[in-house]
Parts: C-alpha cells; structure tokens; sequence
C-alpha cells in the first residue's frame, strides 16, 4: 500500500514548513508521507503503545489519521510534534515536541520512541531540544509533562529533563501524573542545538 498522508486534502496553512532542530544524534523535522510505513512499524508494536491512550497497537489507518493530526496542528499553533530522524542512518526513531491538549495543563512534552531506540537517551536528547525551543524560541513560561502513573520510563524522561512532579490528576479520561517545568527554573545543557528556521 502506499504511503500518504492526504495532504492533497489539507488546506495552504496546513502545509506551513515547520523549523527543524538538529541535536547530537537527531534530526527533529516535520513528519513526510514517506513516514508513514515506519511511524506504522512503531505502533503496532503493544510495548510502545503500553501507556498511550487505552493501550492498544494502532491500525494503519488510525496512524495515518495521527501523522495527518500532527501535520495539521503545526499549522494552526505553528509548533508540534517533530519526527525524530536519526542522523547516522537516516531512520525514523518516534516523534517528540510540544503539544497542545487541555487548556489547565497548557503546552506539554510529548515523545514516542521506537523499541529499539530505547536506552540509549535519544528521549533526553529530542526533550531538552524541544524544551530549548519551547522556551527560547516559543517564549513560552512552562512547558508540562503528563504521563501515565506507572510509566516509570516516561517518568524519569521527565525528571531528567528537570521538570518537578505538580499532582497526580485525570486527564484525558486517564489517571496520570502532572510534571511541569518553568522557564526561570531551566538550564540549557550545551549540548548540539541548531535551529533551521523555514519561517
Ligand atoms: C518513554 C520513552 C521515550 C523513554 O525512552 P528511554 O529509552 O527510556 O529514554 P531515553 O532515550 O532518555 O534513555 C534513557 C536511558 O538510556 C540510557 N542511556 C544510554 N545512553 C545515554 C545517553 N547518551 N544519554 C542519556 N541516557 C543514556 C540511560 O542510562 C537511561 O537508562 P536508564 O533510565 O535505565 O538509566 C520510551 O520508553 C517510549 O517511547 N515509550 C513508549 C511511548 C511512551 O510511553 N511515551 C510517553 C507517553 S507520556
């Protein structure tokens, strides 16, 4: 089957041309059609999808519908979620950036890594590099992190990054933890961070 994302059926703003951030190991850059068999690879394996949403390994389709989603909200907010391209071989490893979901939690972290890219701190790396641009190019105050209680990996993700635990709470129909950190409290690290801006 072949890979498309229907941007034939988005509108001019949602085809806006996001800026792209290149760290150490990554290449943080706007989702392509061309993505989609991998993005596909990544979630129907059920360890990734453990602790998104109800859990399940999505469908073709249903991640289609996501990567179109993503595409869209770079549009409309002009920041999103960034495909995660690693630099050495040119693979896809998950997505990382900013999203906007729930107007009491305000901008959040969000990744998604491949099984195989676990462990080897490419969160860390694609994170602080979304923090920086959140903060310095967003100019955004704070920037949170929500995940589900148990999801000790995303956790310490979040702690690392230097964001402090806020509350346990529900969102999204979900039991999860709040993490947030605020630009004041941030340190920029020093590690590779380049901006290509397209705007
Ligand atoms: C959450 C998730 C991104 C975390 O991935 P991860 O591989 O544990 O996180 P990192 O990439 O930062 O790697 C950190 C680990 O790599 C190790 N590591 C190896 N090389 C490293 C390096 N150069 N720098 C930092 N850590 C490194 C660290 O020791 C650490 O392992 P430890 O925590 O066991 O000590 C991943 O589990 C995932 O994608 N899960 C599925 C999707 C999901 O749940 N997303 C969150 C929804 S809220």
């Amino acid at each position: 089957m072949s890979a498309t994302l229907h941007t034939d059926a988005l509108t001019p703003s949602d085809l806006f041309r996001a800026d792209e951030v290149e760290t150490s190991r990554l290449c943080l850059r706007m989702f392509r059609p061309e993505d989609l068999d991998a993005m596909c690879e990544i979630t129907r394996d059920p360890e990734v999808m453990r602790y998104i949403g109800h859990g399940h390994p999505l469908k073709r389709e249903e991640t289609r519908q996501n990567l179109a989603r993503i595409v869209a909200a770079f549009g409309r907010r002009g920041f999103g979620r960034w495909a995660l391209e690693l630099k050495e071989t040119g693979e896809l490893a998950g997505y990382c950036g900013l999203s906007l979901g729930n107007e009491e939690v305000g901008v959040e972290l969000a990744y998604m890594l491949a099984r195989g890219a676990w462990g080897r701190g490419l969160a860390l790396e694609a994170g602080r590099a979304s923090l920086r641009y959140g903060f310095e190019r967003l100019d955004l105050s704070s920037i949170a992190g929500l995940t589900f209680q148990d999801n000790r990996r995303s956790r310490r993700v979040l702690e690392r990054l230097g964001m402090s635990f806020v509350r346990a709470a529900h969102f999204y129909g979900f039991d999860c933890v709040h993490y947030a950190v605020a630009r004041a409290d941030w340190r920029d690290d020093g590690s590779l961070y380049r901006v290509k801006s397209e705007r």
